[in-house]
C-alpha cells in the first residue's frame, strides 16, 4: 500500500532534481553581476553599463578582478585585448584558484615583450599545492590588436586550455595512475594586470617601460557556463550521480562530458607543434629521474 503511494511522489521529484538542476547551472556573464574589481585604487573599470572591463598598470600599482562566485568545475570564457605596444615587463593573468594550503589553480598569463617581439602565453596546472606543470606559447596572431577568446574548460575529466576555440592543452585526470587532479576543491575566478619585470620577459633582461605607462588591457564578452558553488554545495552537484541525467542537454551543458574529438585533437597538436615554445615534459634538465607520470601517459 505505502509503495503505491510512494511511486509518484518519487518520479515527481526526480523530475524536479532534474529542472532544478538545470536552472541551478549558472550561465551568467556580465562584469556587472559576476566580476568585481579586486584591487588596484581605481585602476580596473567596468565601463560602458557592463560591457567593457579595463585593467590598467603604472609605477605604482597594477589591478585586478575576480568572479563574484566560486566554481567546481566550468567552461569559462573571456575575450581580452592585451597590452599593446611596449609591453616587456607587464604580466596579464587569468586564471581559476582554489584557497588555502594544497591548492589547485588552472593559469592563463600573458608575458608582455617588446614592441614587434611576441607576447608568450603561459600555462600551468596545480592540482593539491603541485604544480611545475609550465607549458608556453607564442600566438598565432598580435593579441594586442583585437579582441580573442581565451577559455579554461575544466570539467571532472580534463583541464582544457582554449585560445579562439582553439584547444591548446588537455590536461587529462590520471587520478587512477596517482597524478592529483583539480576535483575537489571549489576555485574562484581571478585577472589581473602586473608588473613582473624581475622573471617575465626574456628571463627577467627586459625591464618595463614606464615612460609608456599605464599599460592597459580591455576584457569583454565574460560567460561563464559553470557549477557554481555556494558553500556546501555545487549547483551541480547531481551531474556526479549516475542518474543518466547530464547538465542540460543543450549545448549549455556540454563542457562537462567534454573531450577533444579528432579534429580537435589535431589542432590541439598543430598548435603544439609550431607555437610551443616551452614544454615542462620535454625539459630533461628539469626531471632528471624521468619525465613527471602525467607525460608519459595518454
Ligand atoms: C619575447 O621575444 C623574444 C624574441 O623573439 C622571445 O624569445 C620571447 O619568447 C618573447 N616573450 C617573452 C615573454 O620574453
Amino acid at each position: 500500500m505505502s509503495t503505491a503511494t510512494s511511486m509518484p511522489i518519487l518520479t515527481c521529484s526526480l523530475v524536479l532534481l532534474t529542472s532544478s538542476f538545470l536552472i541551478n547551472f549558472a550561465n551568467g556573464g556580465s562584469f556587472t553581476d559576476d566580476i568585481r574589481i579586486s584591487w588596484g585604487n581605481g585602476r580596473g573599470k567596468i565601463l560602458d553599463n557592463g560591457k567593457i572591463l579595463t585593467l590598467s598598470l603604472d609605477q605604482y600599482s597594477g589591478s585586478g578582478f575576480e568572479s563574484t562566485h566560486e566554481y567546481l568545475y566550468g567552461r569559462l570564457d573571456v575575450q581580452i585585448k592585451l597590452v599593446a605596444g611596449n609591453s616587456a615587463g607587464t604580466v596579464t593573468t587569468f586564471y581559476l584558484s582554489s584557497k588555502g594550503p594544497a591548492h589547485d589553480e588552472i593559469d592563463f598569463e600573458f608575458l608582455g615583450n617588446v614592441t614587434g617581439e611576441p607576447y608568450t602565453l603561459h600555462t600551468n596546472v596545480f592540482a593539491q599545492g603541485k604544480g611545475d606543470r609550465e607549458q608556453q606559447f607564442h600566438l598565432w596572431f598580435d593579441p594586442t590588436k583585437d579582441f580573442h577568446t581565451y577559455s579554461i574548460l575544466w570539467n571532472p575529466q580534463h583541464v582544457i586550455f582554449l585560445v579562439d576555440n582553439i584547444p591548446i592543452r588537455d590536461f587529462k585526470n590520471h587520478e587512477s595512475r596517482g597524478v592529483f587532479f583539480p576535483k575537489k576543491q571549489p576555485m574562484r575566478l581571478y585577472s589581473s594586470l602586473w608588473n613582473a619585470d624581475d622573471w617575465a620577459t626574456q628571463g627577467g633582461l627586459v625591464k618595463t617601460d614606464w615612460a609608456q605607462a599605464p599599460f592597459t588591457a580591455y576584457y569583454r564578452n565574460f560567460n561563464a557556463n559553470a557549477c557554481v558553488w555556494n558553500g556546501r554545495s555545487s549547483s551541480c552537484s547531481s551531474a556526479d550521480k549516475p542518474m543518466g541525467s547530464t547538465p542540460s542537454s543543450s549545448t549549455k551543458g556540454d563542457w562537462y562530458r567534454h573531450e577533444l574529438d579528432s579534429y580537435s585533437y589535431r589542432r590541439m597538436r598543430w598548435v603544439q607543434r609550431k607555437y610551443m615554445v616551452y614544454n615542462y615534459c620535454a625539459d630533461i634538465k628539469r626531471s632528471p629521474r624521468g619525465r613527471p607520470r602525467e607525460c608519459r601517459l595518454r
